[in-house]
Order: structure tokens, then sequence, then C-alpha cells
């Protein structure tokens, strides 16, 4: 059996990309189906309400157009909105911030991980959740780096500006001694040479895009719904805000596959609360 649709997978903007890059490394054969809410992003400094709102627009838009599995590639919305798209998507959703709980789990070695992510992220508390659901005796710190996601979004990764706005941002958790880090922001491994070099050679930095292309493969397949063709998948990029910038963005974030980006704006249609 073989299921030829998409898959879909959302962020607020091109952070999603670093999932869709493993992605494609463990399924190449499966075509996706992208939207980067690029119009609205930041969605970190949002009321909750509002990021609950977008993430049901993008989910409508994203069902409607027949995905098979919906990939939730931005902490923001999972933190934030998980329980309502649940509610609402009728195929297997997969998330990302279990995935990088366990990667994290599995690396520390003195029981002291640190976390970092957007406003809306780290006030939800969904990693403390997730951590202590997990391991009581891990000790999480958490801190909130607003600076962050503007940067990634203009393709800026390694300004002196980012520089110190980081080294301000993660003093606390070198102060902590944390060995392992949670990137807890889909745009963040974006920044991961900074955030090395900040951190120190001996921390683990964890980004949830691997793991979490494992729960996509692990769901395709337990679902019957691989895709059995051996001719190229077609993807598609889709953003909400200007094509262009968007398009080069994903050339650099997302490499060969960037080559078939069909970007164009597509505005999704607002949804009534349930
Ligand atoms: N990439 C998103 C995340 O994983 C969010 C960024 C934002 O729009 O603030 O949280």
């Amino acid at each position: 059996m073989s299921d030829p649709r998409s898959i879909g997978i959302f962020d607020s903007g091109v952070g999603g990309l670093t999932v869709v890059r493993a992605v494609l490394d463990l399924v190449p054969g499966e075509p996706v189906l992208y939207f980067g809410d690029t119009a609205r992003a930041p969605y970190g400094p949002r009321a909750v309400d509002e990021i609950r709102a977008f993430a049901r627009e993008v989910a409508a838009y994203l069902l409607g157009r027949d995905v098979k599995m919906l990939v939730v590639a931005c902490n923001a919305i999972e933190s934030n909105a998980i329980e309502d798209l649940s509610e609402r998507a009728n195929v297997p959703l997969v998330g990302v911030i279990e995935p990088g709980v366990r990667a994290a789990l599995r690396a520390t070695r003195n029981g002291r991980v640190g976390v970092i992510g957007t406003e809306a992220t780290i006030a939800s508390g969904a990693y403390d959740r997730a951590v202590a659901a997990e391991n009581g005796g891990v000790e999480l710190r958490s801190a909130a780096c607003p600076a962050f996601v503007p940067h990634v979004e203009r393709g800026d990764t390694t300004s002196p500006e980012l520089m110190s706005a980081a080294r301000g941002y993660l003093a606390p958790m070198r102060e902590a001694g944390v060995d392992t880090l949670i990137l807890g922001c889909t745009h963040y491994p974006l920044l991961s040479g900074l955030l090395q070099r900040v951190m120190g050679p001996d921390v683990v930095l964890v980004s949830s895009a691997e793991e979490t292309a494992k729960d996509v493969y692990a769901g395709l397949l337990d679902g019957g719904l691989l895709r059995d063709d051996a001719s190229p998948p077609e993807h598609e990029f889709l953003c909400s805000g200007d094509p262009g910038s968007f398009r080069a963005l994903a050339a650099r974030f997302l490499g060969p596959e960037a080559a078939g980006v069909r970007a164009q704006s597509v505005q999704p249609a607002p949804v009534s609360e349930r």
C-alpha cells in the first residue's frame, strides 16, 4: 500500500525548515507541504489566544489540502495550542517537545538540563511538565530568548548583536552548570554555532529536529502511510509573507531540496473557536 499524500509541516516562519531537513533525510521519498506564517512571525511575544487562533487557521488550511500527517514544527504553537489542534486533526499529529526532552534526558550526565525558547513557550511551562513526566530527578532551568527569532527570520545567524544577546540569556545556564541545553525553538538550531560557542564545547545542544523526524517515520510506518514510489516527491513551501525572502532563506536553510521550492504567499482563512 502506498499513500501519496503530503506530510503537512508548519511553523510561524522559517524555523520549521530545520524539522523539514531532518524529515527529508529520514524519509526522502515523502512529499512535504510546508507552511511558514512569516507575515505574522514571531509568535513568541503574542498572547496565547492569538497563537491558538493562528494555529487553528494554518492547521485547517493544511488539513483542507488533505495532508496525511500534521507536524507542529513550532514549540510556541505546541506548548500553547496542542489540545486545540488534537481535537481538530483527523490525521496523526507529531510535535517537537517530547522528542527534544527524550533526547536531552538521554544526553545529560549530571542531571542539570537547560531549555531555551520563545516567551510563549517558556511561560507555558510545557517543558517543565514534559521533563517532570519523564524523570522527576532532573533539574530543569529555562530561559526565554526573545531576540533570537527576529534575527533568524532576517537571515542573521552570526552578528555581534546576536552573540551579545546570547551571552546575556545563557549566563545563568552556564552558572548553573547545565551539561545539556534543549533548543526549545525550531529556529535555534540555525544558531548552533553561536550557542555552542557561548555554552562551551562540553555542553550537549539538543535540537529536536532529528528526534522529531524519527517520530514522523514511526508514525508513517505504523499508520501504513508511507509512500512507496520511486519517482521523486514534489514538495511545496508556502508562506504568508514575502515569498522572495522566504525562498532565499529556504535555499540557505534547507539545502538541495530548496531547488524545488515553489514559495508562494497564501493567507489561511480565519477559523471559529469551538
Ligand atoms: N519556531 C518557533 C518555535 O519553535 C517559534 C518562533 C516564533 O515565532 O516566535 O517556537
